[in-house]
């Protein structure tokens, strides 16, 4: 392969992509540069406890993670950049892109995105109060309108930002409709800061074709489609797919290592095992043997899903 692979940034996945999973996935698939910590924010004036957890540098050995904040004003950022800067980092993700309607109408992620004043007194703050900790940003076209992205090029070509990922949808089209790519493109043409593209990425073929679209880009962001096909980062590195044997031994591996670490956590709880696992199976190997899926996704008793999941990954 001689075309210049960008570096593949593991999307942060809040359900999902925790530090077990970050820990398991490097270690048996990897070919990621950057994992992102599912957003940390401030809930009744305290940081929620499972976040602090998420971050700790003792749970996530051996890859670099930049963890992420939500928070709808300054106050609250703070708060958060304060936590992540104590326990050692000096980079922070900050997220202008959930699209979750609760979160949003009070101003967080994608919902602040219609108040350039409001991101900018965030932003700046942050930039301001930490000039040793390097800041990206995390964000969608807009909330109700791509141009929203534009008014804040401005800002974000004057703040000292490492990068920004752009997933190109609008926060009220949730995760439904198309990416917008000609307004990817009207956002890459003014931005001055590296740009990553973020959004439905989900083959080899998808993330060069992107790349080729838009040549300045700094990297590429997958979320769902490293969750459906944990080894799609490694395969694009290394320019060959992994046989259907490697695949099926390697999510085995992976099932095998979340299974016993939710085991151990849930401490005995079936049926909070049982649905732990289920959502583990949401996006992965879509493709696998239909009627394994069904019974994994209906089951109530762990024996069941146990041999379904030997059986999806046996016919794989
Ligand atoms: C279940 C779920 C949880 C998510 N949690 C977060 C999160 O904590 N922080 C964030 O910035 N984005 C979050 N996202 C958005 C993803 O990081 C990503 O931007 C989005 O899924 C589009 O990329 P993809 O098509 O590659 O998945 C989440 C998405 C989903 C579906």
């Amino acid at each position: 392969m001689n075309e210049n692979l960008l570096p593949i940034h593991f999307a942060p996945l809040q359900g999902y992509t925790d530090a077990a999973y970050r820990q398991a996935h490097n270690r048996i698939f990897g070919g990621i540069s950057t994992y992102y910590s599912p957003f940390a924010r401030v809930e009744h004036g305290e940081i929620r406890r499972k976040d602090i957890r998420d971050i700790e540098p003792e749970n996530n050995p051996n890859i670099h993670l930049i963890p992420q904040l939500i928070a709808p004003n300054r106050e609250k950022a703070e708060q958060i950049a304060s936590l992540f800067i104590e326990k050692g980092y000096r980079e922070i993700n900050v997220n202008l892109g959930c699209p979750f309607p609760a979160l949003a109408k009070r101003h967080n992620g994608a919902g602040m995105l219609p108040y350039p004043e409001e991101v900018t007194d965030m932003l700046s703050s942050l930039v301001e109060n930490h000039p040793d900790t390097r800041f990206s940003v995390k964000m969608r076209l807009g909330w109700d309108d791509p141009e929203e992205c534009l008014r804040l090029l401005p800002l974000f070509n004057r703040l000292p930002l490492t990068h920004i990922v752009l997933h190109p949808r609008l926060g009220k089209q949730q995760y439904k409709g198309e990416v917008n790519l000609d307004a990817f493109k009207a956002f890459d043409d003014g931005c001055s800061v590296p740009l990553l593209y973020n959004g439905d990425l989900h083959t080899v073929e998808e993330i060069r074709s992107i790349a080729e679209r838009f040549p300045r880009l700094a990297g590429i962001v997958i979320g769902r489609g490293l969750l459906a096909n944990p080894a799609l980062a490694m395969e694009y590195q290394q320019g060959t797919p992994l046989s259907s044997d490697e695949m099926a031994r390697k999510v085995g591996e992976l099932h095998t290592e979340m299974f016993h670490f939710y085991q151990e956590m849930l401490q005995g709880g079936e049926t909070q095992l049982l649905m732990k696992m289920k959502s583990f199976w949401e996006y992965l190997l879509p493709d696998g043997d239909r009627k394994a899926r069904k019974i994994i996704h209906k089951t109530s008793k762990l024996a069941n899903y146990q041999a379904a999941v030997s059986n999806l990954l046996g016919s794989y």
